[in-house]
């Protein structure tokens, strides 16, 4: 059994105004005619598995906050899915995944769990399906499997991973290093040894829950004490909360994979498989700005907009229609009770507009 399980509770603020805390960017239509949250739900459609593999219907995890929204975006693709997992409050995906694994495993079987991040964008869905039925296999076996992805900037928001030996035709990791400093991050860059770590993890659900008892064992407590005091109905999985809040935070990146394949020791544990499926991570605007279909003089046009003389201009229209004249390399961005204007050169300042409006509210 394959058990995409999508993990959905980030907020991202570095797309202000547009994704906020109350809608957090994968409950947005960024890039297509569905939202981040459905894209990737919808992106094992279809897929073809080995002999006697099914594919489970998808388990979601995510803030409580956000149940009918998620519910409701699934339900307008027409995707089941089993009950959501709702946590009471954010302790990051470490503790979320674990969640998600004891749910895979309550129904008495042990799958292979494809843990997909809700807000990326993976436009080679072929290549991203091929990818998932080998990483697939690697994990029945127990290996933590990773996706690297062909790094092309010193991006200090990423894990890295260090290409290490082969095992047969597995490649293992020999180093899994989560967001390096900038310094660091140029010189994995130049060296040509590290990939991106996709944020895309398959793991059996006994292998994580092992690990995390090994590497974290006060969380693989606290997430074991809330799973056991859960209530549950046919459309929602509430663990207990008091045992949720008690949680410590940690990412899977740090919590885990930094430990199995550190600097210290390496275990053999953590492969990788190459991904090369034309993905993003949509971070930032200037992500959109890459993967955005753009016009012939050089814009991407998103909502209802008119242009004229203007070029390498993006601009994300939400409730009203945009004329723009005369731009060049301008960021527009409409929500109806925000608008952001930004030379496109400068747009990362976005998260500083976010410390602000944080810091005065
Ligand atoms: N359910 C739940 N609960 N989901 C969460 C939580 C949480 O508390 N926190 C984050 N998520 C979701 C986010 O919505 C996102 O889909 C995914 O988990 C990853 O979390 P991020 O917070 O976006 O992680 P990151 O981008 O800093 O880093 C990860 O992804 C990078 C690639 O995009 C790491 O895995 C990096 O190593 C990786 O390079
Ligand atoms: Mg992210």
């Amino acid at each position: 059994i394959l058990q995409p399980v999508i993990l959905c509770g980030g907020s991202g603020s570095r797309l202000w105004p547009l994704s906020r805390e109350q809608y957090p960017k994968q409950l947005l239509k960024l890039t297509g005619e569905h939202t981040m949250l459905q894209a990737t739900a919808l992106r094992l459609n279809g897929m073809a598995l080995g002999a006697g593999d099914r594919l489970a219907t998808p388990l979601l995890v995510g803030n409580d906050e956000y149940r009918f929204l998620i519910a409701e975006q699934l339900r307008q693709v027409g995707i089941p899915h089993a009950p959501l997992v709702l946590e009471p409050c954010g302790r990051n995906t470490a503790p979320a995944l674990s969640l998600a694994a004891l749910a895979a495993q309550a129904g008495g079987e042990d799958p292979v769990m494809l843990v997909m991040p809700a807000d990326h964008v993976i436009l080679d869905e072929n290549a991203f399906r091929q990818a998932v039925a080998k990483a697939a296999q690697l994990a029945e076996t127990g290996k933590l499997v990773t996706f690297g992805i062909e790094p092309n900037a010193p991006e200090t928001g990423y894990g890295y991973i260090r290409l290490g030996e082969l095992e047969g035709d597995i490649r293992l990791v020999q180093q899994f290093v989560e967001k390096p400093d900038q310094a660091t991050a140029e010189q994995y860059l130049a060296s040509g040894q590290y990939l991106w770590n996709g944020g895309i993890f398959a793991i059996k659900a006994s292998t994580w829950l092992s690990k995390m008892e090994q590497c974290r064992p006060d969380i693989a407590a606290a997430c074991l004490k809330a799973f056991e005091g859960r209530q549950q109905d046919n459309d929602f999985l509430r663990p207990d909360k008091a045992a949720f809040a008690a949680c410590p935070s940690d990412s899977i990146d740090y919590a885990v994979m930094e430990r199995l394949a550190g600097l210290e020791r390496n275990t053999g544990e953590v492969a990788v498989v190459p991904l090369a499926a034309k993905w993003s991570d949509v971070g930032a605007w200037s992500a959109l700005w890459e993967i955005g279909a753009h016009d012939a003089d050089g814009n991407v046009l998103m909502g209802d907009v008119l242009a004229l003389d203007t070029s390498d201009t993006l601009v994300v229209g939400d409730s009203r229609l945009i004329a723009c004249i005369g731009l060049k390399d301008v960021v527009v961005v409409e929500t109806p009770d925000a608008l952001l204007v930004a030379d496109r050169k400068q747009i990362q300042k976005v998260k500083d507009i976010v410390g602000r409006l944080k810091a005065d509210s």
